[in-house]
This record gives structure tokens, sequence and C-alpha cells, in this order.
């Protein structure tokens, strides 16, 4: 294994590694939980790929004590893990799953114990079925629902968590579950996906000052930035191009840091009352998060480029179409690696906000490859340590990087099939192996620490 010998961070500078609870916990019913939109999309025939139907996770709720001392081991500064709404709220509003709670108080209380910070999500896309049922994200009342239970989870674990995530990627929930129905909740809406876009942001802000009023601090988003890379130089070409560039990066980006949305005509199909709702989502963050894991090539719809996009179809009525990018190595789920669209990311949101850009995290990075020897993945970590470092030298403020993913997990549609762990997983014992980029990225911290 080669050590790293990569430039040095910072002192103060947050290791950590990610994770979810859909996609770790198990225990889909135990001690109370209510379903979630994800548990009954998942149960359904041909949803995932290898025909499993993500109710084993990694057998985390279980095993998490493993999963502390595997980060001990790493000398890991914190762990970003995500709270399930219904093992908290089984139904999404009204009674509190007490046992749910106390989960979630016995994880943390053993990361402190050995002095990782707690780093929770509020929401990685496990929506309480009942409020999908309702219509989920696209009911304003979502939104009022989420801040009620981000207020009961700081109550209870506000004395010990440091530092917050509200939502995970509202932009993949609104397009992958809203507008392209390829994960949960199955809806293909195209456009008129967006209140749920408007109501994961309404969600963001109440939750913000829900979490705040409950006397918390800290508190940061996790968003998804790909830098988006002109298929050509045709009109059409550029205007796809600027479009998804705007859905993609800064319809997002913009209400939640500048308080307005980034053209007039998406304000205007927006519900509710868009100029209030918009000082909400805009209350000050103490920082921002960035979740990267490569450019996208588009240009105008071009039916023959179409049919996938990292395994999803993207219909042809839509006026941007997704290229191949070609002349990059590709990870096993096929993703092109470019180490510098991490710079290249972090300089634009530079550039577009200035002051008004909080301090930075890299809240996810990472990469699916198989294998416990696995030099492919401490390459692509090592060029995207040294993309954040060149950022950070050319004056970004970035205060942490969080890897994503601690194990391997449930990846969503692909089922099992898809490894982004520094430990492996076995799914038939649940049996931990760390693998060789474990190793090394426990180099990475310790190198950086002397
Ligand atoms: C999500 C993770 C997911 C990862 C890799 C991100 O979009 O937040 O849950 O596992 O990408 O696909």
């Amino acid at each position: 294994m080669k050590i790293p010998s990569l430039p040095t961070f910072p002192p103060g500078f947050l290791w950590g590694a990610s994770a979810s609870a859909f996609q770790t916990e198990g225990a889909a019913r135990a001690d109370g939980k209510g379903p979630s939109g994800w548990d009954a999309f998942a149960a359904q025939p041909g949803r995932i790929k290898d025909g499993g139907d993500g109710t084993r996770g990694t057998g985390f709720y279980e095993r998490y004590r493993e999963d502390v001392a595997l980060l001990a081991g790493l000398g890991a500064g914190a762990f970003r893990f995500s709270v399930s709404w219904p093992r908290v709220v089984p139904d999404g509003t009204g009674a509190v799953n007490a046992a749910g709670l106390d989960f979630y108080d016995r994880l943390v209380d053993d990361l402190c114990a050995h002095g990782i910070t707690p780093a929770p999500t509020l929401y990685h896309w496990d929506t309480p079925l009942a409020l999908e049922e309702r219509g989920g994200w696209l009911d304003r009342d979502t939104a009022y629902r989420f801040a009620d239970y981000a207020g009961i989870v700081a109550e209870r674990l506000g004395d010990r968590v440091p530092m917050w995530i509200t939502i995970n990627e509202p932009a993949e929930v609104t397009l992958l579950g809203y507008a392209l129905g390829e994960h949960a909740p199955g809806k293909k809406m195209l456009f008129d996906a967006l209140p749920a876009a408007h109501h994961q942001l309404l969600a963001h802000g109440l939750a913000v000052r829900a979490l705040r009023a409950a006397g918390a601090s800290d508190i940061g988003i996790a968003v998804s930035h790909t830098p988006v890379w002109p298929a050509g130089d045709s009109e059409e070409d550029r205007f796809g191009a600027e479009l998804y560039d705007t859905v993609s990066n800064w319809l997002f980006a913009d209400p939640l840091l500048t308080g307005a949305y980034p053209d007039e005509n998406f304000a205007a199909l927006m519900p509710g009352p868009v100029a209030e709702d918009l000082e909400i989502i805009s209350t000050p963050l103490d920082w921002y998060g960035v979740n990267y894991y490569n450019p996208t090539l588009v240009g105008a719809p071009a039916p023959q480029a179409l049919d996938s996009f990292a395994g999803f179809d993207i219909p042809s009525e839509l006026p941007f179409g997704i290229r191949e990018i070609e002349g990059y190595d590709r990870t096993d789920f096929g993703w092109p690696v470019v180490p510098d669209g991490l710079r290249e990311m972090l300089i634009q949101l530079e550039s577009r906000y200035g002051d008004r850009l909080p301090p930075l995290y890299i809240t996810e990075n990472g990469c699916s490859y198989d294998g416990i020897e696995d030099p492919r993945r401490i390459a692509f970590l090592d060029g995207h340590l040294r993309s954040l470092h060149t950022a950070m030298s050319e004056g970004v403020d970035v205060r942490g990087y969080f890897t994503w993913s601690l194990t391997d997990n449930f990846e969503w549609i692909e089922g099992n099939a898809q490894r982004f762990g520094l430990v492996h997983v076995d799914y038939e014992t649940m049996r931990r192996t760390p693998k060789d980029s474990y190793h090394w990225y426990r180099e990475v911290i310790r190198g950086s620490k002397s």
C-alpha cells in the first residue's frame, strides 16, 4: 500500500466519514419504527436491480458499536450518519417513538465516548410513509412536520451534538424521486415536480429555526453539486447545459444562500407565498455542505445519448441530454473519475456567492469499487484530496471532508451491487473487513495531525 504524501491541511481540519439510516440500519420495523416511503418503494418487485428490498442495510442498528470502533480505529474526527424520521416519529406527525430516540442517544453516547463528533443528518430520503401517502414533498404540510421532528431530535440529542445537517441532496429527491420516478416515491412528474424542491427548501429553513430554538448550533445542509460541461457550442447544446446547471446546482444553492431563485420563471412555478418562504429558506447557515462525485456533460436532447445516466433513464421530453464523458477512468458504477471537478465546483461556488458563502464542508465524496484490495479507491481519494487542497490554496474556505462511505451499504436502486465503503461488508454474515483504503485513510488522518 502506498503511504500518502498529501499536502498539509490546516490544523483543526475535520476528517470524517458519512453514512445514512436507510442504507445501513436495517431493523426496518424494530422497536416501533414506522415504515418509510423507501421501505414501501424498495418492496415493490423490480424496483431494486439485484432484487433486494433494503430491509437489512448493513445491520447497523444492532452493530453500530462495531462501526464506531472502526471509526475510532481510523482516527476519524466526525461521523456523519442520518436519523430516520419514521424511527423517531413513526407516522411523521404525532406520537414520538421513545425507543427510536433511545437508539440515537446510545449511538451519540458511543461516538462521544470515543472522541468522535456526531454529525447527524435529519433527512436522508426516508420520508415517513404516512406523509408520503399524503403527497410527501408535494404537500406543504410535510415541511412543517419536518421542523417539528427536527425540534424533537434536538431536544434529545442537542446537549451532545455539536454539528447538524438538515437535509441531504434535495435535488436528487426532486429529480430522481418526483421528476423521473426512479427513486421513492416513484413519481414521474418532470417539471411538475418543482414543488417538491420548494417544500424541501422550506422544510430546511424551518428546521434551521427549530434547531436553533432548541439550542442547537453549527447547522448546515448537504447539497449535491456537479460542474456542468456543455457538450458542444450550438445554441441548443448551450441551452441544455445551462438549464441542467440551473436545476442541478443553482435551484437549491441560490435560494439557500441568496434568498432568490436563479430565475423568475422558476420562482413563478413554485407554490405558496414564495417571497415569504424565501426569507425562511435563506435563514443564515453556519456552514454549507457539498456532495461531489463527478462532472456532467450536457447538451441538447439527443435520443441516442439519453438512454442512461448513472443507470437512470432520462426521458427525451426534457430539454437537455446527458452525454457520456470520455477520456477518464470510470468507477464500477461507470462514473467518470475527475478529481479536478471538485476544485472546479468549489471555485464556481466561491465566485458565484463570494462573501455570502459560509465555510464549506465536503459532506460526501467517494467511489464504488469492488474488492478489499482497492488501489483504485485510494487513487480516487488521493486525487480528490489534492484537488480539494488546491481549491483551498486558491482561497476557498473548507473546514472538513467526509468520505462516502464508512462501510459498503445499500446503494438505493443498485441494491448491494455498488460498494462505496472503506470497510467491506459481507451481506450474508454482516461481517466487516477494513479495505486497503481504510488503512490508507487512517494514515492520511494520522499524517495530518503530525
Ligand atoms: C447519496 C448517497 C449515495 C451516494 C452514492 C449520494 O447521492 O447521498 O446516499 O449512496 O450518492 O450514490
